[in-house]
């Protein structure tokens, strides 16, 4: 549709079919008679299909013939015919399911992610979808809370960078998307999910603004506002943020939407006292749309007429959810992705299983492997027992319209990569709080011939993800147990951990001898698995979280502070009065940026071109990596900063660049890195972007604590 249309349209409209297309609806009821059961339909705010016409937009819906009925009855019932516009949270795969975005992040590999998000966008517009709300950059230090999984990590470069490519491969799909949830939710106060969240505004800008920001070059053509409070207010009450930072200094002009009944939820924070106040709120603040609850179009018509909003604002955000509609091409074709004949064809096809494999491949984590247990020999006698040996559901929170039947378990794996049967046995439940260890027996019975025992362990996918939030990481007892009763047994322990979190290991190190860190990897995680303990592929993945010793050091991350009394030694029983515990160290049990691989690199000679650089300079920074080991491999070379001192306090160092690199065995090569003024910016104490003069340390090597470093002057 031209502009000019648009604006015909836009001007055409009465209020109530304004307030329409400025709401959104979680499924719609459709009728027996016609198509499936009831679906999705929030009870608080139904709407039944006959009353379609008063939303502009619908979210969640079964399949792309469900889509194409609600579209049709909508269209039949509304006068203007502006088609609805279809979304869904397709976060890591529609029906083939890839690796959650928390383990995309430990591939440290945006062309593999931005294909994956490709992949995914294909497959969910056959099944109607025209919006994702992804991808979610979230900074996540706590792995305490469940979200953990939707993002890249601890590290705001990555999440910036994994964001992008995220967005670039659900625009090749086809889907438009959006980033969220802005802003802050990620550090919700004990890793409590919704949970209100309290910052300094430097931490706020420095850290935790860093991903959305760098995602609006890639256009996206949503954000949605968060749910929770930022330092006393809720965010869709935050004009700093949403009028002041993403509108007028970020430019954004895409469409705002709240998260779900979020508006709403503002009675609940105890910030508005009725419906009317949240919509008044929300309005003025350019929530352009609101989810699931209704207070707009209860209660717009009336703050027009009271003037308490004013008809250009309503104008300006009508205007850009219409332009969203005109982007996807909806006015000429409602029905765009919805292909009701190819899609069964086209879901979950050898390409995309194939891609969903590799990815899950990338994103392992060797976290241990003592004596060179991994990788296993064919004619090593194995056995594979625990929890999730035979588990399919591993396809992770938000599988959107992923099924477990279609998954690989790890049992399945292994019995596809031999072309034989494995003896398997449970052993115990994966529930957070089972106790049963009865099953035990049968399990180290089931592993009586085998030389080598894969015990697959860890989370349940139901227990990360959004609302998911655990107040103890570790694994439960019986799955401590079930290792043990192994290891007591003389057999070689590879410990196959699953999770959509970095969770508690320091049990899991005692009674395994390999550890290979999985994730929920989706579609294809059992032949992924196999692949890997054979050495079919050699594990590459990185850690992109801080794994804890213990709960109690949460929040950790890497890039913290290092306040005025650092703790000089890797102890804790023989210091005092600094900043450290009585009983535990402060470091994780595996730092950010760590992973085994099953050959070795070396990383020697760091240099650089030079010891001081004006603000016009730049420095050369080069590491020579040797393949010393046995394997041809991956290694993610990091580069990590650090500002000696500042106006604000700076972190001990943080991640400014790294590059992937493929080394054959034996290979060496030189990896180069370039450093120059804008790669030392901070916001100072004014709130500029700016670097200050003074020295600075260049730190490069294969996880954020095993580093070369050498200092130079920003003069
Ligand atoms: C609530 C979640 O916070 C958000 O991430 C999601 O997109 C919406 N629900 C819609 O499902």
């Amino acid at each position: 549709m031209t502009q000019k249309k648009l604006k015909e349209l836009l001007a055409s409209m009465t209020v109530e079919e304004k307030a329409a297309q400025l709401t959104q609806v979680n499924g719609v009821s459709i009728k027996k008679d016609t198509q499936a059961e009831l679906t999705g339909v929030d009870p608080r705010f139904a709407i039944t299909l006959d009353e379609i016409s008063r939303v502009g937009s619908v979210l969640n819906f079964a399949s792309a013939e469900e889509a194409k009925e609600i579209q049709n009855r909508y269209l039949e019932r509304s006068e203007k015919k502006i088609p609805l516009v279809m979304m869904m949270d397709v976060i890591h795969g529609y029906r083939t399911i890839f690796p959650i975005p928390l383990a995309m992040g430990a591939t440290f590999d945006p062309a593999l992610t931005e294909e994956c998000a490709k992949m995914s966008a294909v497959e969910a517009r056959c099944g109607g979808v025209q919006a994702t709300f992804a991808p979610m950059v979230d900074l996540a230090r706590d792995q305490r809370w469940g979200r953990v999984m939707e993002t890249s990590g601890e590290d705001p470069y990555l999440n910036g960078e994994m964001g992008k490519a995220y967005i670039r491969g659900f625009h090749a799909g086809g889907l438009a998307c959006c980033v969220k949830h802005f802003a802050a939710y990620g550090a919700a106060e004990a890793g409590r999910d919704y949970n209100t969240t309290d910052m300094s505004a430097h931490s706020l800008a420095q850290y935790y603004l860093y991903a959305y920001g760098e995602c609006l070059k890639e256009n996206p053509e949503l954000v949605m506002s968060s749910f929770n409070a930022l330092n006393g207010k809720p965010v869709n009450a935050n004009k700093g943020l949403l009028i002041d930072l993403l509108r007028n200094e970020w430019k954004f002009n895409g469409v705002v939407i709240s998260d779900y009944d979020a508006v709403w939820e503002m009675i609940a924070h105890g910030y508005t006292e009725n419906e009317k106040e949240c919509a008044r709120i929300a309005i003025n603040n350019e929530i352009d749309m609101e989810m699931v609850s209704t207070t707009y179009i209860n209660y717009l018509p009336e703050l027009l007429e009271e003037g308490a909003i004013t008809e250009k604002k309503v104008d300006k955000m009508v205007g850009r959810v219409l332009a969203l509609k005109n982007k996807l091409g909806l006015f000429e074709n409602p029905y765009y992705g919805m292909d009701v004949e190819n899609a069964e064809k086209v879901f979950l096809s050898a390409e995309y299983r194939n891609l969903a494999r590799i990815a899950a491949e990338k994103s392992f984590i060797l976290l241990k492997n003592e004596k060179e247990v991994l990788p296993l020999k064919k004619t090593e006698k194995i056995a594979c027992v625990g929890p999730f040996a035979a588990e399919r559901g591993i396809i992770g929170a938000w599988a959107c319209n992923g099924r477990k039947e279609d998954a690989v378990s790890v049992l399945q794996g292994l019995e596809n990569y031999l072309g034989e049967s494995v003896p398997s046995a449970k052993g115990c439940g994966y529930e957070l709080l089972a106790t049963d260890e009865s099953g035990i027996k049968s399990a180290v019975k089931a592993a009586k011939k085998a030389k080598t025992v894969i015990a697959c362990i860890g989370e349940y996918m139901d227990d990360s993800g959004e609302g998911a939030s655990r107040s103890k990481l570790n694994l439960p007892a019986p799955q401590i147990a079930l290792l043990k009763a192994l290891k007591e047994k003389g057999k070689k322990v590879v410990a196959v951990v699953f999770g959509g979190r970095a969770q508690e290991l320091d049990e899991v190190e005692k009674y395994s001898d390999a550890i290979l860190y999985v994730w929920q990897p989706g579609t294809e995680g059992g032949n992924a698995v196999a692949r890997t303990l054979y050495g079919e592929v050699n594990p590459s993945g990185k850690t992109t979280v801080s794994f804890p010793r213990t709960v109690g050091q949460m929040p950790l991350y890497y890039n913290a502070f290092r306040t005025g009394r650092p703790k000089p030694v890797d102890d804790f029983k023989n210091v005092y009065y600094v900043s450290s515990y009585r009983d535990v160290l402060n470091s994780p049990l595996y730092p950010f940026g760590y992973g085994l691989s099953y050959t070795k690199f070396e990383i020697s000679n760091l240099t650089i071109s030079a010891t001081e650089m004006d603000e016009n300079g730049e420095i050369e920074v080069s590491v020579l990596v040797k393949n010393v080991g046995k394997y041809d491999g991956e290694e993610v070379v990091q580069l990590y900063l650090r500002d000696h001192h500042a106006s604000m306090i700076r972190t001990v160092k943080e991640l400014k660049a790294y590059k992937k690199i493929f080394l054959k065995a034996g290979e060496e090569q030189r990896v180069e890195f370039a450093i120059n003024e804008k790669t030392l910016r901070f916001y100072n104490a004014d709130f500029k972007y700016v670097s200050e003069k003074g020295k600075f340390s260049v730190m490069v090597g294969n996880s954020s604590e095993n580093v070369l470093e050498k200092e130079f002057i920003l003069k």
